[in-house]
């Protein structure tokens, strides 16, 4: 990425200040299913604090009202404590879409976020995710019910606010989790095939109380492709009426520092590969230490013992760490060999070996290139 100059001559007091206006940028960790699992957040929080919220990778919401083990043991409230947390929800049905927010509810959440974005084609072929977005018809009816059916069931849905107000009730969730009250958000892509798809979504979105639309700027063909659509981003954000956070592409305080030149008014930004590459982004981007060489071997190290602990089986172990390796492996160069051996490994020992080699031969730094 081209460095902005005039990003050097920012104050490093005025960094986590949107630069346009001084207020506070909230920033929330996407989820990624497979990645961001409890393990990941607890330690993320625990080494890289500046998070306002995690949202969980999705939970399939369907006709047998109950969640997997696995999908369950994700949101429990003692693999959670301390880690501001918000489950996501895939479905496309009103009634298993209350029902999961009842449940969460009940598990002490306050903001449950729908999955309007996953471009997997066997969720994309269910319209669920961003195969949802196709129809918006159908789309408009699942939150007229859903909205109906939270009140019959006398959950008191908060009022969508003003951005400031988003943050300081994120904020409230951490102090007091038991609160009997619900925020839905959704996190969104631009269309499934065509932006030109935004305007009636952003239609949609507006007619009901959505505490947060999180806007992933892609369509859901492109999955991870190309660049962000930041015009269609744009013609969003003038258009809601709930508070908007931007999510996609960004890796460097630079790309956040650009982004937030451009769009001022944006107080949420999610960021998901991008901490998983550097997991010191936030707090290097508010001015602080960049990524130290020694706390990211300290905090693989912690995220393998962690998956260790709740994972049967070395290979399921591996998988999970060879997977966040392709993301923390780009803060090295001349470290291909040992990243190979990583992607390679067969046993918990070749795996440690390959790990040391990375840091022992790899330089290190804490630039994406
Ligand atoms: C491996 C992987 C798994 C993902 N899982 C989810 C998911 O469970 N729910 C979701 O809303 N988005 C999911 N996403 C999308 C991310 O949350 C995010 O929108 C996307 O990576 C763009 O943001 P980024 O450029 O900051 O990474 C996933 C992305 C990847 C690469």
């Amino acid at each position: 990425m081209v460095k902005d100059p005039a990003d050097n001559n920012r104050n490093p007091a005025d960094n986590n200040r949107n630069p346009a206006d001084g207020k506070e940028i909230r920033f929330l960790c996407a989820p990624l299913e497979g990645i961001t699992g409890f393990p990941f957040r607890q330690i993320h929080h625990s080494m890289f604090p500046g998070i306002a919220a995690y949202y969980t990778p999705f939970l399939v919401a369907n006709q047998t009202m109950k969640f997997k083990n696995k999908e369950m043991r994700d949101v429990l409230p003692e693999n959670n404590a301390g880690v501001p947390t918000v489950p996501q929800i895939l479905t496309n049905r009103a009634d298993q879409f209350v029902h999961a927010v009842l449940r969460m509810q009940e598990l002490g959440y306050r903001e449950i976020n729908l999955n309007l974005g996953c471009p997997m084609p066997m969720q994309v072929t269910k319209k669920r995710g961003a195969g949802f977005l196709a129809d918006q018809d159908v789309l408009d009816r699942f939150f007229e019910e859903t909205f109906q059916e939270l009140e019959h069931a006398g959950l008191n849905v908060e009022e969508t606010g003003t951005s400031e107000q988003c943050a300081g009730r994120i904020k409230a969730d951490r102090e007091n989790p038991a609160a009997g009250s619900v925020r839905v958000s959704v996190k969104t892509r631009i269309g499934l095939e065509d932006a030109a798809e935004a305007d009636g979504l952003m239609k949609i979105f507006n007619r009901y109380p959505l505490s947060l639309i999180v806007i992933h700027a892609r369509r859901g063909v492109d999955f991870y492709k190309g660049s962000p659509d930041l015009d269609t981003f744009g013609k969003m954000l003038e258009q809601s009426s709930h508070p908007v956070c931007y999510n996609g592409d960004l890796f460097t305080t630079e790309d956040i520092v650009r982004f937030t030149k451009r769009f001022p008014a944006v107080d949420f930004l999610m960021i998901g590969r991008g901490l998983l590459q550097n997991p010191a982004l936030i707090r290097e981007y508010k001015g602080g230490k960049p990524l130290q060489e020694e706390e990211l071997r300290t905090y693989m190290q912690r995220l393998f013992e962690a998956y260790h602990s709740v994972i049967s089986g070395d290979m399921n172990v591996m998988y999970k760490m060879k997977e966040l390796w392709t993301y923390a492996g780009t803060q090295f160069t001349g470290a291909d060999r040992f990243l190979k051996q990583i992607r390679k490994a067969r046993s918990i020992e070749s795996y440690e070996a390959a790990a040391a080699g990375v840091f022992r031969e790899g330089q290190f730094h804490t630039k994406v290139l």
